[in-house]
């Protein structure tokens, strides 16, 4: 299966997995792909590489998906029958909006974006990444007229604290220290239990901050939106369970990206969330074989400068052995995902910062099985 197979009939594509992995690239190269289909297609960024960025014209923030000109993408060598748009998030923006949205009145929304814990709570790169971009899939989904949104996740350590985000916000917006700050200061304060008094005056001594009085305000500024906030959550959940979602798992070869996959694909699973399958990135393939490095060698100092030639069979020889190791967590991910789940996409002998690399991405991920093979053969040959 191709990606255009794994997500027909799809409206929204969540790229998931560790960072580092190419989820960026691949997130935008599935777009592209799909956008030359005939789809109208957005992918929601997170953290392009600067030059990937320029290359899809997104250097201005604007937390809206802008149309990529269809002049960049006219060089491509691929027939666009669709649009892409394209957008980086803007975690704190998106919060804001959020508030906005969910408020009482503007002065309430002020207010609450004036707080201090609320400034903390949504520029924490830790979790607001996570919810912001989630948020974000779920407005482009409801106000939005696209075929299909491609969501690249943040870089968490952890792919799976992509998943249960929402659940932690939700959890601090409902949960009991809510319902005691809620009651008029002072109370609240009690209702956090005596030992916690002398650590937040000891934190107020030292820092400055008057979490205390801060917390409260928040809290009560926050008032009944809360039920509102999961309402929201369980719409969220709602598209991510539905049919119309696929998630798809980004790795590279390597040990441990591949140990989370497993970990993440047989979590969605378990949980019933839509799987649709594993892009492997980055995957070296054995360019020397069976061949002796020194015959090799001297084939090749026939064509190249003999300093070269070294040079590429030491290459050659490096990747053997990335190879290996590579098989053997193919082998892993295969028998825990179903082989006929995984996509191998290559490592490339360059980084991937222009549409002409999204294209060589792309024929890797939307080829048919023969195509793809025949590439593969082509590399090793
Ligand atoms: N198949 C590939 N071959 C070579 N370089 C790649 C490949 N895929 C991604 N890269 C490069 O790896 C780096 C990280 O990719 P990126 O998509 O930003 O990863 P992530 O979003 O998972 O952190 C980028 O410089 C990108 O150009
Ligand atoms: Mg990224």
């Amino acid at each position: 299966m191709n990606v255009a197979e794994m997500l027909d009939g799809k409206r929204v594509c969540v790229c998931a997995g560790s960072g580092g992995v190419g989820k960026t690239t691949t997130s935008a190269a599935i777009a592209l792909g799909m956008a030359a289909t005939g789809a109208k297609v957005a992918v929601v960024t997170i953290d392009p590489a600067n030059r990937l960025a320029n290359a899809l014209g997104l250097e201005q923030l604007g937390n809206e998906p802008r149309r990529v000109e269809p002049e960049r993408l006219a060089g491509s060598g691929l027939d666009i029958q669709g649009e892409l748009w394209a957008m980086m998030l803007d975690p704190k923006r998106t919060f804001d909006e959020l508030i906005d949205r969910i408020a009482a009145d503007p002065e309430r929304a002020q207010e609450i974006k004036d707080n201090r814990v609320y400034r903390e709570l949504s520029t924490a790169v830790s979790g607001s990444q996570e919810l912001t971009a989630i948020a974000k899939l779920f407005e482009l989904d409801q106000d939005a007229d696209f075929d299909l949104l491609v969501l690249d996740t943040p870089p968490s350590r952890n792919a799976l604290e992509f998943l249960d985000a929402p659940g932690r916000l939700n959890a601090f917006l409902e949960g009991r220290a809510l319902k005691a700050f809620m009651r008029p200061t002072g109370l609240g304060i009690r209702a956090l239990g005596r030992g916690a008094l002398p650590l937040l005056g000891g934190l107020r001594r030292i820092t400055g901050i008057d979490l205390i009085s801060d917390l409260t305000t928040f809290f009560s500024l926050l008032g009944d939106m809360t039920s509102d906030f999961s309402q929201r959550a369980a719409q969220v959940e709602q598209l991510l369970r539905s049919p119309g979602t696929a998630f798809l798992l980004i790795t590279s070869a390597a040990r441990e990206p591949v140990d989370e996959a497993i970990w993440f694909g047989q979590r969605l699973e378990s949980d019933g969330l839509p799987f649709a399958g594993v892009v492997v990135n980055r995957v070296h393939h054995d360019l020397l074989g069976d061949r002796p490095p020194r015959e090799v060698k001297r084939s090749l100092a026939r064509v190249l400068p003999p300093g070269l030639a070294t040079r590429v069979t030491e290459n050659f020889r490096d990747y053997h052995v990335l190879a290996r190791r590579d098989e053997d967590n193919l082998g892993r991910l295969a028998d825990a995902l179903g082989a006929d789940r995984l996509l191998l996409v290559p490592q490339l002998d360059d980084d991937v910062h222009d549409i002409e690399g999204l294209v060589r991405i792309h024929r890797y991920l939307f080829g048919s099985q023969a195509e793809r093979e025949r590439l593969i053969d082509d590399l090793v040959a």
